[in-house]
C-alpha cells in the first residue's frame, strides 16, 4: 500500500528518496512523486502514473536539487490512478505539500467548509483536504506549521501518516501518523522518514517508531521532537534495527517470490531455531510459557487475520483443535471487527499478520482486547504496529518478504501455529494427568507423549524436505507452460489440506489473473463439479493421511467427466499417479506438517504460469503487500 519516505540533512535527498520509493515498491502502488525544497527556496513537486521509473524518467531533465524532501508511492483510495491524484499534494498557496497514506473519512464535510472560505481543489483525493486544512489553520490561527498540523489533525476521522513540507520552514520536516506505519530513522546530521525501515536501513541502524497521534518534528543539529496532537510531549524511543541490505536483495533470482520460495527451508530453520529442540524433544515458545494459564484455561480461541494469513489460521484451526480440544473459530478481521461478536474475558485471541500492520487486523483486535481477551500475535515485521499491542506473541523470523504474493511467512506462520497448538496440547495433558492423576485416555487429551515427540522431530526434518520439494522446480516450470491457457481453476483438498487448496488458489489468482477457487474435495459435488471440462485444471491436494482414499474417489470423479488433473501426492504414490495428468510428489511426513511441504509446488506452479504469462510477479495490479487502509 502506499509508501512514505522523507529526508532531511546535508545530502541531495532526491537521490534517497527514490532510491527509497524502489525500496517499497513491494508494497504495490499504482502512481508516484516527489517534493523538494531546493537551495533558491522553491518547493518544487513532480508525479508520475505508474511506476517509480517513470517518475524518474519525467523528473531527468527537472530541477531536483536540494537537502529537504519528501516522496510517496501512491495506492489509490480516493480518485483514480494518475498524475492529478498522484502526492505530494500542494497547498492552495503552493507554500505547502503534502504526502499521505491512509485515508480521511470526514474528508467531504472538511472539503466543503474548506470551499466556502473560496480553496479550490485539483485533485479529487482526501489528502489535497488535509493540506488544505493545515494552510488555512497555519493562516487563520496565526501558528507555526507543528500547531498548525496538531490543530488541523484534532479535526479528521479516519487514518493517516504524514510528511509535510514548507517553503519557507526549509529547515524542518513535520510528519505524523494515525493508524499507518511511520518509522523516522537518525543519521550524523540527517533525518529518514519512512513507511517502513527498508528505505532507511543502508544509512542508519538507529530507528524511533512513531506512535498514533504523535507529530513529530525533525530539524538538522536538533533532537527529534514529538508531541501529541493535543500537544503533550513524548519521550522518543530509539530502538536498534535487525535488518540487513542484503535481505532486500534478489540475490540472483528473476524474482522476488522465486528467491522467497527458495529461502523457504533457511527461513523455517531460524523460525524454529531456539524453539525447536529435536535432541531434547522439546518444543519452548517464551510467549506461550510466560501465559501458560491464559492458553490453557481458554474456553475458546479465536483466530483472526486476513488473506494467506487467514489461510494459516484455518490449519491452526485443525491442528489447536487436534492437539488441545479447544474449540476455535477462525475469523476474517473485517467481518470479525463489524458483526458485534462475543467475546469473553477467557478467550485467547490469536492474530497473524506477516507485515504486523493490516487495518482489519489492528482494529480487531483493538476490539477483542477492549472486551478482556488475550491478545497473542504472530506477525514477522519486529515492532509492527500488532505486535506492540499485543498482551504476547511470537515472531516469525523470516526476514523481510518483498514479493507481494506471500509464500515464506506463511509457512512460517504455519510452524508457528503448530509449536503453538503442540506446547498447548501437552501443557493441558500433563496439567489433566496431574489433577487427575491418571493416564486415563478418556479423561486425557488426545496429544500423547509419543506423538508429540513424533512431530517435534518431524518439524526438524521439514527444511531438508523442502528442500526435495523444491528440486522438482524445472519440472513444474515445464508442465505449467501446459496450463497458461486456462481462465479457471480449481484446486482441492481436505482436513489440513483444505487451507493449503485456497492458498494455491489465491497464489495463482494473485499473480497470473486467473480465476481460481479453492475447495473442500467432498464439496465438489456441491456446485464445482458443474464446471468440469477439458478447459479446466483440477488442481488436487492429495497427500497420504486419513482422507486419502475419499480424495482419490474425488480425482475419479473428474477424470469421469474428462477433467486434467494435477496431483501433489505422497513419494511412492502409485494410486493417483496412475490417473492424474501430472503428480508432483512430496516426501512423507506427519499429517499435520502436510502443508509445510504440499504448498511448496503450488507456489511454484502460480508463480511459472504467471512467469510464462508475461506478468509482474513480485508487484502484481492493484495489490498491495501491506493493507493500511479497511
Ligand atoms: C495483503 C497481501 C497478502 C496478505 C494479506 C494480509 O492482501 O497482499 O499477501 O496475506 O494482505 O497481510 P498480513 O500482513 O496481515 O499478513
Amino acid at each position: 500500500m502506499c509508501g512514505i519516505v522523507g529526508y532531511i540533512g546535508k545530502r541531495k535527498a532526491y537521490p534517497i528518496l527514490i532510491k527509497g520509493l524502489h525500496r517499497l515498491e513491494y508494497r504495490g502502488y499504482d502512481s508516484a512523486g516527489v517534493a523538494l525544497i531546493n537551495p533558491e527556496g522553491q518547493l518544487n513537486i513532480y508525479k508520475a502514473k505508474g511506476k517509480v521509473a517513470a517518475l524518474e524518467a519525467f523528473a531527468a531533465d527537472k530541477d531536483i536539487e536540494g537537502t529537504i524532501g519528501i516522496a510517496h508511492t501512491r495506492w489509490a483510495t480516493h480518485g483514480e490512478p494518475n498524475t492529478v491524484n498522484a502526492h505530494p499534494h500542494y497547498s492552495e498557496s503552493e507554500r505547502l505539500a503534502i504526502i499521505h497514506n491512509g485515508i480521511i473519512e470526514n474528508y467531504a464535510v472538511l472539503k466543503a467548509g474548506l470551499m466556502e472560505q473560496g480553496y479550490t481543489f485539483k485533485s479529487d483525493t482526501d489528502t489535497e483536504v488535509l493540506v488544505q486544512l493545515i494552510e488555512y489553520t497555519q493562516i487563520n490561527q496565526h501558528v507555526d506549521l507543528k500547531t498548525a498540523v496538531q490543530l488541523a489533525l484534532q479535526q479528521v476521522i479516519g487514518a493517516y501518516a504524514i510528511a509535510v513540507l514548507d517553503k519557507d520552514h526549509p529547515d524542518t520536516l513535520i510528519a505524523a501518523r494515525k493508524g499507518s506505519p511511520l518509522v523516522v530513522g537518525i543519521g550524523e546530521d540527517e533525518y529518514f522518514l519512512a513507511s517502513d525501515a527498508t528505505p532507511i536501513v543502508e544509512y542508519t541502524d538507529k530507528v524511533i517508531y512513531i506512535e498514533d497521534e504523535e507529530v513529530v518534528s525533525l530539524q538538522v543539529g536538533c533532537d527529534v521532537d514529538i508531541t501529541t496532537i493535543n500537544n503533550v510531549t513524548k519521550t522518543p524511543e530509539i530502538k536498534r534495527l535487525e535488518l540487513s541490505l542484503s535481505q532486500l536483495e534478489k540475490g540472483g533470482y528473476p524474482h522476488f517470490m522465486l528467491k522467497e520460495i527458495f529461502e523457504q527451508p533457511r527461513t523455517l530453520t531460524d523460525s524454529m531455531r531456539g524453539r525447536v529442540n529435536v535432541r531434547q524433544d522439546n518444543i519452548a515458545l517464551s510467549g506461550f510459557i510466560d501465559n501458560k494459564d491464559r492458553f490453557l484455561n481458554a474456553k475458546r480461541i479465536i483466530i483472526t487475520a486476513c488473506g494467506t494469513s487467514w489461510h494459516a489460521g484455518l490449519i491452526a484451526m485443525y491442528a489447536i483443535e487436534e492437539f488441545a480440544q479447544i474449540p476455535v473459530e477462525v475469523e476474517y478481521s473485517s467481518e470479525f471487527r463489524y458483526r458485534k461478536p462475543v467475546i469473553n474475558k477467557d478467550d485467547v485471541v490469536i492474530a497473524i499478520s506477516q507485515s504486523g500492520e493490516t487495518a482489519d487486523t489492528l482494529a480487531a483486535i483493538q476490539l477483542a482486547k477492549q472486551k478482556g481477551a488475550f491478545i497473542f500475535s504472530i506477525c514477522n515485521v519486529v515492532g509492527a504496529s500488532i505486535p506492540r499491542i499485543s498482551d504476547s506473541g511470537c515472531y516469525t523470523h523470516v526476514g523481510p518478504e518483498i514479493g507481494v504474493a506471500s509464500t515464506k511467512a506463511f509457512t512460517a506462520q504455519v510452524v508457528a501455529l503448530t509449536m503453538l497448538a503442540l506446547c498447548i496440547g501437552r501443557e493441558k495433558r500433563i496439567r489433566d494427568e496431574r489433577i487427575s492423576g491418571t493416564t486415563n485416555p478418556l479423561t486425557t487429551n488426545p496429544l500423547t507423549e509419543e506423538q508429540f515427540i513424533r512431530i517435534v522431530r518431524e518439524l526438524g526434518q521439514i527444511p531438508d524436505k523442502i528442500e526435495r520439494v523444491l528440486g522438482q522446480n524445472k519440472r513444474i516450470a515445464d508442465f505449467a507452460k501446459t496450463f497458461t491457457y486456462a481462465q479457471n481453476f480449481i484446486y482441492l483438498g481436505r482436513g489440513y489440506n483444505f487451507p493449503v487448496a485456497m492458498e494455491g488458489a489465491l497464489k495463482l489468482k494473485e499473480i497470473s489473473y486467473i480465476h481460481a477457487e479453492g475447495y473442500p474435495a467432498a464439496e465438489m459435488k456441491h456446485g464445482p463439479i458443474a464446471l468440469i471440462s477439458q478447459e479446466m485444471p483440477v488442481v488436487v491436494v492429495a497427500p497420504r493421511c486419513g482422507t486419502y482414499e475419499k480424495v482419490v474417489s474425488n480425482i475419479q470423479e473428474i477424470k469421469a467427466r474428462k477433467g486434467r488433473v494435477i496431483a501433489v501426492v505422497t513419494e511412492g504414490d502409485e494410486l493417483v499417479s496412475r490417473i492424474a495428468d501430472y503428480i508432483i510428489e512430496v516426501p512423507e511426513t506427519e499429517e499435520c506438517l502436510t502443508p509445510l511441504l504440499t504448498v511448496i509446488p503450488l507456489q511454484l506452479l502460480a508463480y511459472h504460469i504467471a512467469v510464462v504469462k508475461g506478468c509482474d510477479v513480485d508487484q502484481p495490479r492493484n495489490l498491495a503487500k501491506s493493507v493500511t487502509v479497511e
